[in-house]
């Protein structure tokens, strides 16, 4: 049971859960560093329980899970307390009070394996227990000692140095599995988490109040007589965000990973950052983030594990999440690609040619480009020929691959490229030149010379090189 794959977040969000379906409005994390008697308590202020209910609460199984339960209950198998609290420490003592009675209940694991009986211990003194100062009128606190699992080496010197650390780390998954209930969501009250009396803030995965979020209609699905609803997010395109912001929702493994159904099921976040197999994490649809609602009455339809941390849709709603795909894919291809289309629409000088041909994309140098062309005039016969290798070498040579990966890692972090201010001077008077010689107005051809590059990202250089040539042409009387 130690063993049945629960991470530190997922235990505490486990923990969690229950605080939550026991109605708590503030859950207190605290940790006490000492070696090997490290704990981790966390404490709410829900119901609590009786004597009779606690001891009921420790029994591993102690509800089934076929049984139909209240809509704001997380809980369905009767195991959470227990298989969360096994997997990351040795000794669990659940301290709870409920009409002024408190009353705690201990399992220990050494204990249980020394007399090979599945015993609970009732401490007679509650009282005294860590952390019981902070429980108030109602409420329960779960202690974990003996982390075994998260501390390393704690028989033998044990070493707390990435204790907090992992406890910090395993947060910042609290925060999004719990966001909805972080905040005010219509008629659901904010309950608030806390670490040592710290303030837990939610982490919104779909970025949904910043003005650059498409943000699409709820679609509603029926299965039986629950209803799904689904709803889409493309999050903003990376020139519309802060670099922190586009950080923050990249999230550790980054938005290709993070791309996905979000499913929540009581507004308790279970699974995110998959297409269920219905389409590929591609970098295209890497900002794309749909969001599903399901009640809790589908465990069995959607295949929830007691971590709550896997899920599969129902066959019924396969099919329109298909389609859901099919239509964000287009928009977030549009918002994503959204720079790129436009430049090489609006660019009149773009220095390369993109080339399509049936389902291959090749880029080519732009051998019309008035730099290009201007220097191939200037070229003898005999090295024409050399000069359109080059520029075809160049153009098959151009690393698509590594390219694609850093822009898809840090897109901001890619520079097009620094042009030496002999080569823009060069190109600017090259162009400017040409394009009023080809009969175009100054004003058009600032038009045109704004979008292109390399002008485009050193405009400020090149309006200054601009206007020391229109000096230049009017003390020559041009
Ligand atoms: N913080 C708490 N406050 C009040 N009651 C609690 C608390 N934690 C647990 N309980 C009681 O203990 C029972 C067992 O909890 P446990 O987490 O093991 O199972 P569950 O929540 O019913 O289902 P699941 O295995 O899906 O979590 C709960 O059903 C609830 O009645
Ligand atoms: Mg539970």
């Amino acid at each position: 049971m130690r063993d049945i794959g629960y991470s530190l977040e997922t235990a505490l969000a486990d923990i969690i859960d229950n605080s939550i379906t026991a109605g708590a409005t503030t859950i207190d994390l605290f940790t006490k560093l000492d070696g090997s008697d490290t704990k981790v308590g966390i404490v709410d202020n829900g119901s609590g329980m009786s004597e009779e209910e606690l001891l009921t609460a420790m029994r591993i199984g102690s509800r089934n899970p076929r049984e139909e339960r209240p809509e704001a209950d997380l809980g369905r198998f009767g195991l959470g307390l227990k298989t969360a609290s096994f997997s990351q420490c040795r000794k669990t003592t659940v301290i709870s009070r409920k009409a002024g009675v408190t009353v705690a209940a201990i399992w220990d694991l050494k204990l249980v394996a020394d007399t090979d009986e599945w015993i609970v211990q009732m401490p007679d003194n509650p009282e005294e227990l860590p952390w019981v100062e902070h429980l108030g009128e109602s409420g329960t606190i779960v202690v974990w000692e003996h982390l075994d699992r998260i501390i390393e080496n704690i028989d033998f010197g044990p070493d707390i140095t990435n204790f907090v650390e992992r406890i910090d780390d395993s947060l910042a998954h609290v925060e999004l599995v719990f966001h909805r209930y972080l905040v005010r969501e219509g008629s659901h009250p904010k309950i608030s988490i806390r670490l040592n009396g710290k303030d837990l803030s939610p982490f919104d995965p779909f970025h949904s109040t910043h003005p650059a979020t498409i943000t699409g209609p709820i679609e509603k699905i029926k299965v039986g007589d629950k209803t799904v609803s689904v709803q889409t997010f493309t999050l903003p395109h990376h020139k519309k965000v802060s670099t922190d912001d586009w950080e923050l929702h990249a999230g550790p493994a980054g938005y290709v990973k993070n791309q996905g159904f979000y499913v929540y099921r009581e507004r308790r976040l279970i699974i995110h950052g998959t297409w269920f197999r219905l389409a590929r994490q591609t970098e295209l649809t890497k900002l794309a983030r749909v969001r599903i609602d399901m009640p809790n009455g589908m465990d069995a339809e959607w295949k929830i594990d007691v971590m709550k941390a896997s899920a599969q849709p129902p066959r019924q709603v396969r099919d329109r999440l298909r389609r859901i795909i099919e239509t964000i894919g287009a928009n977030s291809k549009r918002v994503y690609s959204g720079a790129g289309t436009r430049l090489v629409s609006e660019n009149k000088l773009p220095v390369w040619n993109r080339m399509q041909n049936k389902n291959e994309v090749s880029y080519q140098l732009n051998t019309d480009h008035p730099v290009l062309m201007n220097f191939s005039q200037k070229l003898p016969e005999y090295l024409r020929d050399d000069y359109r290798r080059i520029l075809d070498i160049a153009g098959s040579g151009l690393p698509v691959d590594s390219l694609f990966a850093d822009f898809g890692t840090d897109p901001n972090g890619v520079n097009v490229g620094s042009t030496s201010d002999d080569s823009l001077f060069h190109a600017v008077n090259t162009i400017y030149v040409h394009l009023k010689n080809s009969g175009m107005s100054h004003e058009d051809v600032i038009t045109v010379m704004e979008v292109a590059e390399p002008f485009r990202s050193t405009w400020e250089r090149t309006e200054e090189i601009i206007s020391r040539i229109i000096e230049k042409d009017d003390s020559n009387g041009v």
